[in-house]
Parts: structure tokens; C-alpha cells; sequence
């Protein structure tokens, strides 16, 4: 419910920040903090006695990850610098260790067998999400749909702690990359920063050189201009390609922790790709990606506007992963970024819309919000107390379902989609699916996407459409061993429906007819109203 929305959104603080500020703050925050790996059984008090002996310590918590670490940060940068003097470098009894001291450290107990005796083990924080089986029985104690969206997001969203680890990550890399340009600074973005990340998502990094490219304020007075010499290549990516190249050697060579690093240097986007052990999560680093920034900024500002915009794009994402709609593995699939467009663009189509559209946050834009990046404006308001929050008071119930109805009848065939208008466009191309980027207006973002990977989308889009008008409003009568509502469109019957083949797509499956029979009882007139309203039209075809 609209309401219940802005209730959850009020709770974030009088004035929500910008994803400047909060990025340069996390940023900060990551250089003061420390990762340790620690006994699992360890007395958290001295353990932190025997750090605060190096400074104030303003937060730490414990999770396990291939063992136990503590993520620990201190109130001042020093403090790390006071940490590192009294740290020794391994022994080198069989293997040589390479000395790079990073801020990853090994903390060993002195006598285990006395100090972890009558220890309990440390409490650890989750840094990943709940079984899908757990989820959708969590889901079914909810009390409506709109609730089980709600429960959904806050299972699966990144927490505080997850978020301050993908930070300190960044800040481990750019510590390395530091060795070579000491003024670079190592971003994160995407879904860890973009407001949809999911606990275990890839970390995507963007290892920022501009602030070096920067020319200072040319001297005035003087009759000379002072310039570095420098290596000169052909074109921006060949930069890229060779910079990526010698960061991913020092980071194979010298990153603690860093495990499987290969550099996928000829992709569209140049990247260097490892994966980081004691943070458990897959890390893709790229540089002279400025432009992916700012979506990660528009998706952002449009998470924040208002809580059901998240709580809608994490289960249509989340039910998408558990039909096999998106992959983890690159190819013909329709990606997590194109599935947040769509909702994106269906939310902005809704009558009011939730969302503005990029134009219009482009016409609420400042003078400091201008950004014209490699040609491309990119230029929107960031400042998100100047956008109005919406008039509409939609559920969720209702925006799920109608999200479904909505691309289970979209003319993918001529349309495109495309949210800086808020409008369908006639496709300029034959792509099965086409979404425009919101910043390089030419391309596709969803050019990878197969006929029949979309063809799949749509079954189950007009299969999930059809159970939800069904259940309409008779969900609360139902009992809750019977999976209903989102948790019932999570159940691999509802693909294995549409596998069948199209004659079979209008009949019951034995589940839904049961789901069915238990309406009739409870709730005979809502359904006889509902069935006869809103049969679904392509359900016959
Ligand atoms: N991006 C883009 N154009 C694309 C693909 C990606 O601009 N065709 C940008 C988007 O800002 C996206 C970011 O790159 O958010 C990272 O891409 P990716 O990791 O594929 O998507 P995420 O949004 O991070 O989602 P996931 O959780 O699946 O990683
Ligand atoms: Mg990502």
C-alpha cells in the first residue's frame, strides 16, 4: 500500500543524502577499517582491548566466510598505520609469502587450547540469504502480498555490515592499484550501491584515474605551462586494456585474498575479474566506466523515491532467478540490470506514475548535476528532497500482479522500452528485446537476450498473472501450508506449467485447482466476481 511505503521511506531520516555523499562517505569510512581473520572462539572483549591499544574503535562485527573475520573500524586512519608496525610478516617455513602488507591480517590465539576452552563462539552476522525453501514458507506467514514482497526484500537485501565490507574491499583494491597511481580511487557500483543489491551479488568496481587527468588551475602569471610526459596510446580502451592488465597482475600477484583473477580484457567493457575469499563474493573491476556510475546513481535515486519501487524489483528479480529468466553466467539471458528497467519503465506507466521519468529528472537538474560524459548526457537531479514523492497509492498486490499482466501482453515484437520517456518507442532494430540505455541512447542493454529466452519470460509473465487474479483478495483465507501469493509463483510448478506448451498454458495445474477449491470454500462470492471480471484473455490462446 501507497501508504505503507511512505511510512518505511520516512524512516530512512529528514533528509536522505545524495549517492555522492554517501559513497565519499563510505569511502572514508572503508580506509579506516581493518579485516581480520580470526578463532571463532575468541573473547570479543579482548579482542577489542587489544586492538583499541592502536585507537578509538567506532564499530566492528564478526561473520564467517572460509573462517571467521571481523571487519573492525577504527575512528582514525593512524590507528591502521599503529596496527601495521606491531603486525609481522608470515613465517616462510615451506612457501615464500610476497611482503605486500595490506590491511588484511591473520589474528592467531597464543595458547588455543587454554584461551578457546569455555569460549563461545563469536556472534556472526549473515552475509548471505535464506534457503529458497525457507523463503517461501517465511513468505506464507505473511498477512498479504504486498507484506510478502516486503519480507522478500528484507531477507535478501545487503545489509549494513555486507555494504560496509563491499566498501572495504574497494578500499583493499585501491590500496594496490595506489602503488602505481597514487591519487586513483576504486568505486563500487551496480547492485551493491544502486539500491537492489542482493546478499552474495558480484561486487563492480570502478577504479576512478580522472581525478588524476584533472588539470590544476593553470598558473596565471608566468611565462610557462608545465606538462607530464607520458606514455601515448591510440585510443581510451587500449588505456584501459593496459592499465586493467598490470592492476590484475598486482592484484594475482599481491592481493591478499584475491583467488581466480583473470583479465577479460576484450570485453565491450574491459575487466579484470577475481574473486575475493574472505569477502565471498565475485568481484568485476573496470575503469573508464563512468557512464555505468551514473545508472547506478539513476537506479539509486529512483530505489529511494519510494519503498515499493525496491520491494517490487526484488521479487521480480528473485522470481526470475528461481525460474532461470536471468543466470549467473553471461549469455542469452535477460540480465538483473535489464528485469530493473522494465519494472522501472512499468512504474513509471502506472496512472499516477510512481517514478518520474529521466526527462523529467533531467528537467529538475542543477547547474553541479550537469554531466556530459563521452558525448552522452548523462545529466539528472541528484538531489532527491527536490522530487516530489508520488500521488499514487497502488499496492503492491496490485503491482505485482499488473507487472506480470503488463509484460505478459507487451508488444515486444514493435516496441521498446525506454525510461527517459516513459513511453514504448517503435524498436529501431529487430532485437527480441529491446531497452534502450538511458544515457548511450544508441544502444541496446538487453541486445544479448534470445527469442526464447524472452518467449520464456512472457509464458510465466501470463502464468504468474493468471494465479495472482485468481487468489485476488481470497489469499488470507487460505491455509498457511499452502503455498499462496509470491510464495506460490516461486514454486518451480509454475515453470514447469509453461514448459508444457501453450495449449496447456489456460488449464489448472493440480496445485491451482487445489489452491482453487480452497477459495471456492472460503471466499465463494470474491471469487465467482474476481473469475468473472478478470479472466485473463491470453490465457486461451
Ligand atoms: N550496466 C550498463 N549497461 C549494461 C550492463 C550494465 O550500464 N548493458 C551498468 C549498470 O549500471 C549496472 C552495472 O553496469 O548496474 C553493473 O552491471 P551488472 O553487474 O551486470 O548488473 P547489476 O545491476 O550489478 O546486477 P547484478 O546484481 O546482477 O550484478
Ligand atoms: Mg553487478
Amino acid at each position: 500500500m501507497g501508504g505503507e511505503g511512505k511510512t518505511r521511506d520516512s524512516k530512512v531520516g529528514t533528509r536522505k543524502k545524495t549517492f555522492s555523499e554517501v559513497q565519499a562517505e563510505r569511502l572514508e569510512q572503508a580506509q579506516r577499517t581493518v579485516l581480520i581473520n580470526c578463532p571463532a572462539k575468541i573473547s570479543e572483549k579482548k579482542f577489542l582491548t587489544y586492538l583499541s591499544h592502536h585507537g578509538k574503535i567506532n564499530s566492528h562485527y564478526f561473520y564467517e566466510s572460509y573462517g571467521t573475520y571481523a571487519v573492525v573500524e577504527f575512528s582514525e586512519k593512524d590507528s591502521i598505520a599503529s596496527l601495521q608496525d606491531v603486525t609481522r610478516t608470515p613465517g616462510i617455513e615451506e612457501e615464500c609469502a610476497v611482503p605486500f602488507k595490506s590491511r588484511l591480517f591473520t589474528l592467531t590465539l597464543k595458547n588455543p587450547s587454554t584461551q578457546a576452552a569455555h569460549q563461545a563462539p563469536v556472534h556472526c552476522h549473515k552475509q548471505s540469504t535464506i534457503l529458497i525453501n525457507d523463503l517461501v514458507q517465511k513468505l506464507c506467514s505473511a498477512d498479504s502480498v504486498s507484506n510478502q514482497l516486503y519480507t522478500l526484500m528484507d531477507e535478501y537485501q545487503l545489509t549494513e555490515e555486507n555494504t560496509k565490507l563491499r566498501f572495504l574491499v574497494c578500499s583493499l583494491i585501491q590500496d594496490i592499484a595506489c602503488a602505481y597511481f597514487p591519487e586513483c580511487t576504486v568505486k563500487p557500483f551496480g547492485s551493491s550501491v544502486n539500491t537492489f543489491g542482493k546478499l552474495g551479488c558480484d561486487l563492480d568496481m570502478f577504479l576512478d584515474l580522472d581525478e588524476i587527468g584533472r588539470s590544476p588551475t593553470r598558473a596565471k602569471t608566468g611565462p610557462f605551462y608545465m606538462e607530464y610526459q607520458m606514455k601515448r596510446v591510440p585510443s581510451e580502451r587500449i588505456a584501459s586494456q593496459r592499465i586493467l592488465s598490470v592492476i590484475g597482475d598486482c592484484i594475482d600477484n599481491f592481493g591478499a585474498g584475491c583467488v581466480g583473477v583473470q583479465k577479460i580484457l576484450n570485453a565491450r567493457c574491459p575487466l579484470v575479474r577475481f574473486s575475493h575469499q574472505p569477502a565471498g563474493f565475485q568481484c568485476d573491476l573496470t575503469t573508464n566506466n563512468r557512464v555505468a556510475m551514473r545508472s547506478s546513481e539513476l537506479l539509486y535515486i529512483y530505489g529511494s523515491l519510494d519503498s515499493r519501487v525496491r520491494a517490487l524489483v526484488f521479487s521480480v528479480r528473485c522470481w526470475a532467478r528461481v525460474h532461470g529468466i536471468t543466470s549467473t553466467i553471461p549469455g542469452p539471458w535477460i540480465t538483473n540490470f535489464s528485469l530493473t528497467i522494465m519494472a522501472l519503465f512499468f512504474l513509471q506507466k502506472r496512472t499516477p506514475p510512481i517514478i518520474p521519468t529521466l526527462d523529467q529528472l533531467k528537467d529538475l537538474a542543477d547547474a553541479e548535476d550537469k554531466h556530459i560524459i563521452e558525448g552522452y548526457d548523462c545529466t539528472f537531479a541528484s538531489n532527491l528532497n527536490k522530487i516530489k514523492p508520488t500521488e499514487n497509492t497502488e499496492t503492491l498486490d496490485v503491482l505485482l500482479s499488473d507487472f506480470f499482466e503488463y509484460f505478459g501482453n507487451f508488444a515486444f515484437n514493435k516496441n521498446s522500452i525506454n525510461i527517459r520517456k516513459g513511453k514504448e518507442q517503435n524498436k529501431p532494430e529487430p532485437s527480441p528485446l529491446y531497452i534502450q540505455n538511458p544515457f548511450e541512447r544508441a544502444l541496446n542493454i538487453s541486445k544479448n537476450v534470445q527469442e526464447k529466452q524472452l518467449d520464456r519470460f512472457v509464458a510465466l509473465a501470463r502464468e504468474c498473472a493468471w494465479i495472482l487474479q485468481q487468489e485476488d483478495k481470497g489469499h488470507s483465507s487460505l491455509s498457511n501450508s499452502q503455498p499462496w501469493g509470491l510464495a506460490a509463483l516461486l514454486l518451480p510448478s509454475v515453470a514447469s506449467n509453461c514448459v508444457k506448451g501453450k495449449k496447456k498454458r489456460g488449464q489448472a495445474s493440480e496445485r491451482i485447482k487445489s489452491l482453487l477449491d480452497s477459495l471456492k470454500i472460503n471466499n465463494s462470492e470474491s471469487l465467482v466476481n474476481n473469475g468473472g471480471k478478470r479472466t485473463f484473455s491470453n490465457q486461451t490462446q
